[in-house]
């Protein structure tokens, strides 16, 4: 192995070889959530969107990222220009905060420029608000780092917002393409399931989701067994 690939493949951390897990995001853009969770030692991620900080008032949106890129290796800070101008400031501006920041970068006509713009410049990105197969295709083409399908709110509309993420994932096995699929908008722990099973490579969940992945009501039983069974021998 030649030192030039050591050097290159560690400068791409943010692509994950095939045989490690689905990454594990936590979606939201308070600080205590993302400290409590990081405590646990299996957070790979945060995703922030406006709505989400217009619910933190008074927080700092910076100061906020920044505390969260210290905590975890990908945070995902959304772009509220409408234009590729304005987006390319944005992107410039929020990648110069830390290096643990993805740009994240709406599905629009003027996103795809900001897209291959940021790839060019070797700024991570984040595609949001994915909603077609043909979507997810041109953000890849555009070199987007990951691609956010939101499965929550296609299941909102009477659809099986996971048939998205089959497709995609289906389509993924035709081609080379980096980019990773990160399954947003989750609203519940079978879409962390389903997201594992199809083989998505990130999943952000929502901080009251994200509590119910440790817990198992057969664990609670089995180990209210274990320590009775330990005290009986104890009080022997
Ligand atoms: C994450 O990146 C998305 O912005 C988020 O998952 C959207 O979730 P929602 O559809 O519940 O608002």
């Amino acid at each position: 192995m030649s030192l030039k690939f050591i050097k290159n493949y560690s400068i791409m951390p943010i692509i994950p070889p095939q045989n490690v897990a689905m990454k594990l995001f936590l979606d939201t853009a308070n600080l205590d959530q993302v400290r409590e969770i990081a405590s646990w030692g299996i957070l790979d991620g945060v995703t922030t969107n406006p709505s989400l900080v217009a619910k933190e008032e008074g927080a700092d949106f910076k100061e906020t990222v920044m505390a969260m890129c210290g905590l975890v290796n990908e945070v995902s800070a959304q772009v509220t220009g409408e234009t590729f101008e304005e987006m390319k400031v944005q992107a410039e501006q929020y990648s110069s905060w830390h290096k643990n920041v993805v740009v994240k970068v709406p599905m629009t006509v003027e996103g795809l420029k900001t897209l291959n713009y940021c790839t060019s410049k070797g700024i991570h990105t984040n595609t949001t608000l994915v909603f077609s197969v043909s979507q997810a295709i041109m953000a890849a083409k555009s070199g987007a780092t990951m691609i956010s399908p939101f499965v929550g709110r296609l299941d909102d509309l009477g659809e099986d917002g996971m048939d998205l993420i089959a497709d995609i994932m289906k389509a993924w096995e035709h081609y080379k393409f980096d980019t990773q699929v990160l399954v947003a908008s989750v609203r519940n722990l079978d879409h962390v399931t389903r997201a594992a099973t199809l083989g998505a490579h990130i999943s952000t969940i929502p901080y009251k989701v994200f509590k119910v992945l440790p817990q198992h009501d057969l664990t609670d039983k089995g180990l209210k067994k274990f320590m009775e069974d330990w005290e009986s021998v104890q009080s022997k």
